[in-house]
């Protein structure tokens, strides 16, 4: 079985029951996906439970005092995210008539959106053919084939997103995305990942080779 269908088959039995599974409306997705950016899920959850609430959708969201927002986002951190949310949410009011757009070459020029956040939306709310990149995903991808090439460099970023784009499953993108990143942050963790039951032991490199605790690498800077 290829590597794409191994990890979908993995996530459909494993994943968490999380809220921003459940929707294919950008908005919310993109809530979630700017929460979560440098927070755990199980921090973010509260907050996304609250800014969906009190912002049900992008016109809601766009019309707020900033400082409400910041309010509500107080104990996360790294207010830029939500500044930058505001904007974007005025962007989308202004340039696109407030209907959020789902294209890869759309959310990228909205403030705050990087490559991976672009991806994530465009794949989880329309299915668009592009693949995420985060932590996870190079955790993965170095183990799984035996990548030494560091992940923070150009020459790195640039063969992690051809072999992440070539592994993408076409057909469901956003599966396969999912599939990948819940792999990664519940199965080949970081710090002593059970090995044992992983479904993709045998023809993980790094499992066969002993080099599960020296890979990814990462250059120091
Ligand atoms: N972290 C970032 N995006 C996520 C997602 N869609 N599901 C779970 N964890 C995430």
């Amino acid at each position: 079985m290829s590597f794409s269908q191994e990890i979908i088959n993995w996530y459909h039995p494993n994943k968490r029951d999380l809220p921003w599974r459940h929707t294919t409306d950008p908005y919310i997705i993109w809530l979630s996906e700017i929460i979560l950016q440098q927070t755990r899920v199980e921090q973010g959850l509260p907050y996304f439970y609250r800014f969906v609430e009190q912002y049900p959708n992008i016109a809601t969201f766009a019309a707020a005092e900033e400082g409400e927002i910041l309010r509500l986002w107080q104990g996360l951190g790294y207010y830029s995210r939500a500044r930058n949310m505001h904007k974007a949410a005025k962007m989308v009011m202004d340039n696109h008539d407030g209907i959020f757009p789902t294209t890869y070459d759309s959310l990228i020029k909205l403030n705050g959106i990087g490559g991976y956040t672009a991806a994530a939306i465009a794949s989880f709310s329309a299915n668009e053919a592009k693949p995420v990149l985060d932590g996870n995903v190079f955790r993965v991808l170095s183990r799984y084939f035996g990548i030494e090439e560091a992940i923070n460099t150009p020459k790195g970023k640039k063969l992690f997103y051809e072999l992440a784009l070539e592994m993408l499953d076409k057909e469901q993108p956003a599966i396969y995305n999912q599939s990948i990143m819940e792999f990664g942050a519940l199965q080949c963790k970081p710090q002593n990942p059970d090995c044992q039951i992983c479904p993709l032991r045998t023809s993980c490199y790094a499992k066969q080779t002993n080099k599960v605790n020296s890979l990814p690498v990462k250059i120091k800077g």
